[in-house]
């Protein structure tokens, strides 16, 4: 009776234990899940996408948690990605060729301003390589460049 009862007590808190875990811990990610509810119990930032838990797209993996990519001016590397889709890793994460890093927004690359179209926000900053803003805030092309509809040559 004595020796069932020791064993009774010490099997009845690895029960607890063991459901504690598996009800309250989720689906990790990288496994198989049907409800995004499944792997956002476990980790923050993830879905159930593809019929796996996933990191959100604005997060990366690192082990088991999803972390926020790299905004605009932050370091980055190959294991931080940065954040914008039309920024690349250049240490800090930079807008791509062909765009300019917008201020008035909450700092996002959008694409370059033609040749005789109104500029963004930095002004010069904003137009196509060999353009500049002018008085009027239009984008036009350097002394010596001619305006293409995209481009100065
Ligand atoms: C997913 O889980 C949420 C929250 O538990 C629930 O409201 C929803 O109906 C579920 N969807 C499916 C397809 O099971
Ligand atoms: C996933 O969520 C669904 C809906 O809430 C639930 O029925 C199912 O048991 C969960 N699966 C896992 C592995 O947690
Ligand atoms: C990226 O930077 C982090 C933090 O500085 C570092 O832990 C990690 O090893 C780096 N990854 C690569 C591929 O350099
Ligand atoms: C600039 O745009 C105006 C109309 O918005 C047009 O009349 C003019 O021809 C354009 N100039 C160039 C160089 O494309
Ligand atoms: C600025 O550029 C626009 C578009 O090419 C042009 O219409 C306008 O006259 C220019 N402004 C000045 C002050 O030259
Ligand atoms: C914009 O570029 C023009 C032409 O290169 C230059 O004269 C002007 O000073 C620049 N403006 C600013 C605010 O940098």
């Amino acid at each position: 009776m004595g020796y069932l009862y020791t064993v009774v007590l010490l099997i009845l808190p690895l029960i607890a234990l063991y459901f504690q875990f598996a009800v309250s811990a989720g689906v990790p990610v990288g496994e198989a899940c049907t409800n995004t509810s499944n792997c956002t119990d476990n980790i923050a930032n993830t879905e159930c996408k593809g019929g796996k838990c996933q990191c959100v797209i604005t997060h990366y993996q690192i082990k088991n948690t999803c972390v926020d990519k790299v905004a605009l001016g932050a370091s980055c590397n190959a294991t931080m990605p940065c954040l914008d889709t039309n920024s690349k890793c250049e240490k800090t994460c930079v807008c791509k060729d062909s765009f300019y890093k917008d201020t008035t927004s909450d700092s996002k690359c959008k694409p370059s301003i033609y040749p005789n179209v109104t500029c963004g926000t930095p002004k010069n900053e904003s137009c196509v390589v060999n353009a500049y803003c002018n008085s009027t805030s239009f984008c036009v092309c350097e002394i010596g460049f001619t305006a293409t509809k995209t481009s100065c040559k």
